[in-house]
């Protein structure tokens, strides 16, 4: 398995080209056509096959077919980019406005590398690799709309990998590899409750019906969901990001809006969580002679390594790179990745590549104007794609 990595590393200066290349030219959410438009152009350049645009908007997949038998994995790639302007000095910087501010550009590039290595193997690959370029990971609609629009079918995908790169994880140093069993990322989901009472005179409480005292109570009520109801070893976030109510110091309103977010690490929480926002709003409001009116939107489910799955990845990530660069994650994280929504369909794993070189300059955050990778480390990911789609049916 060394020998991929050697390849990866021979392919270095055209990995970094593309990585350049997407990170001068940042599209936002589902409107990615000329990150679409560039990574097809390489694609045909490459020869990879089966190339498709247009899935789920600006989606784009390509296969790549082994010359045994096999089944058939996918590699998941997000493309988007922020609405955040560059302040990096680079001379690939963005111009237009928006960044590469989360290291998709690098994840596309890998996932191209990939495909090269693995078109270069096709007499060892056994089965099919089915490469999957995502927009609209940041807003969390992409991976949606391409499973919606088919991309896990003709041929169907049996198991998935998808990485991340940066420092997310601070304990994944750049070079290193983190791997997480069970929850690794949350649900993200979103409700609005619309707290109803009757419209009145501040001075004269008893002829209305208060909504915002029925608000103030529930936004305390709803916590209690967590505080008392869940197992304190379980873990869940109730947010409330949004409140608004009246427009006059004399008038009792007629409504008071919440809005907030729930974080779940698992599907029955994700369910307990969401039936008790229900069932406290509407008490509470009804205890208060009110009415509450909720609306739960679910958005990416819990990111979900499949353990036997992961445990296959470790142990070829360990041969690949070296036991010692292999770390486990000690906790997941409350924020979501939509990956979710394949591996909720498919066993697979979601890995974390170390990409920030604190050494180099590279201490600024995800979503930062200043957010910068080490370009070294970027032959190990697409090594780790490349060769763990050659090792994962043996
Ligand atoms: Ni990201």
């Amino acid at each position: 398995m060394q020998r991929i990595l050697e390849e990866a590393k021979k392919i270095s200066e055209e990995i970094t080209g593309w990585r350049r290349h997407l990170h001068e030219i940042p599209e936002l959410g589902l409107e990615t056509p000329k990150t679409a438009a560039y990574i097809v152009q390489e694609l045909k350049k490459m020869g990879a096959e089966d190339i498709r645009e247009h899935i789920g908007g600006w989606g784009v997949s390509a296969l790549v077919k082994g010359e045994k038998p096999g089944k058939t994995l996918g590699i998941r790639a997000d493309c988007d980019a922020l609405p955040i302007k560059e302040e990096t000095g680079l001379p690939f910087a963005s111009k237009n406005g928006l960044m590469h501010a989360c290291g998709h550009d690098a994840h596309a590039a890998m996932a191209l590398s990939a495909a090269k290595l693995l078109l270069a193997s096709k007499a060892e690959l056994a089965g099919t690799v089915k490469f999957i370029f995502q927009p609209a990971e940041e807003n969390v609609q992409g991976a949606k709309a391409m499973i919606d629009d088919g991309v896990m079918e003709n041929p169907h995908v049996d198991a998935l990998i998808g990485l991340h790169t940066g420092c997310l994880w601070k304990e994944i140093g750049p070079g290193e590899i983190g791997v997480r069993f069970g929850s690794m990322m949350a649900a993200v989901d979103r409700f609005v409750v619309t707290f109803k009472g009757k419209g009145g005179h501040g001075a004269t409480p008893h002829l209305a019906v208060d909504p915002v005292t029925m608000t103030a109570t529930a936004v305390l009520e709803l916590q209690t969901i967590l505080s008392r109801e869940l197992s304190p070893l379980d873990s869940a976030v109730l947010t409330i990001g949004r409140i608004e109510g009246g427009r006059a110091f004399n008038i009792i309103a007629e409504n008071c809006v919440i809005e907030g977010t729930v974080r779940t690490l698992n599907p029955t929480t994700r369910a307990f969580v969401e039936e008790r926002i229900r069932t406290v709003a509407s008490r509470v409001a009804e205890g208060m002679r009110g009415d509450a009116e909720v609306a739960y939107e679910a958005g990416p489910p819990a990111l979900i390594n499949n353990a036997d799955f992961t445990r296959k990845f470790q142990a070829f990530a360990a041969g690949l790179a070296g036991a010692e660069k292999v770390k486990e994650i000690g906790e997941p994280t409350m924020g979501g990745e939509d990956v979710a929504y394949f591996l909720e369909m498919v066993p697979g794993t979601f890995f974390v590549h170390g990409g920030c070189n604190p050494e180099k300059g590279q201490v600024y955050p995800h979503h930062n104007p200043k957010f910068d990778l080490d370009e070294e480390t970027f032959p190990l990911g697409a090594a780790l794609f490349a060769g763990f789609a050659l090792n994962w049916q043996n």
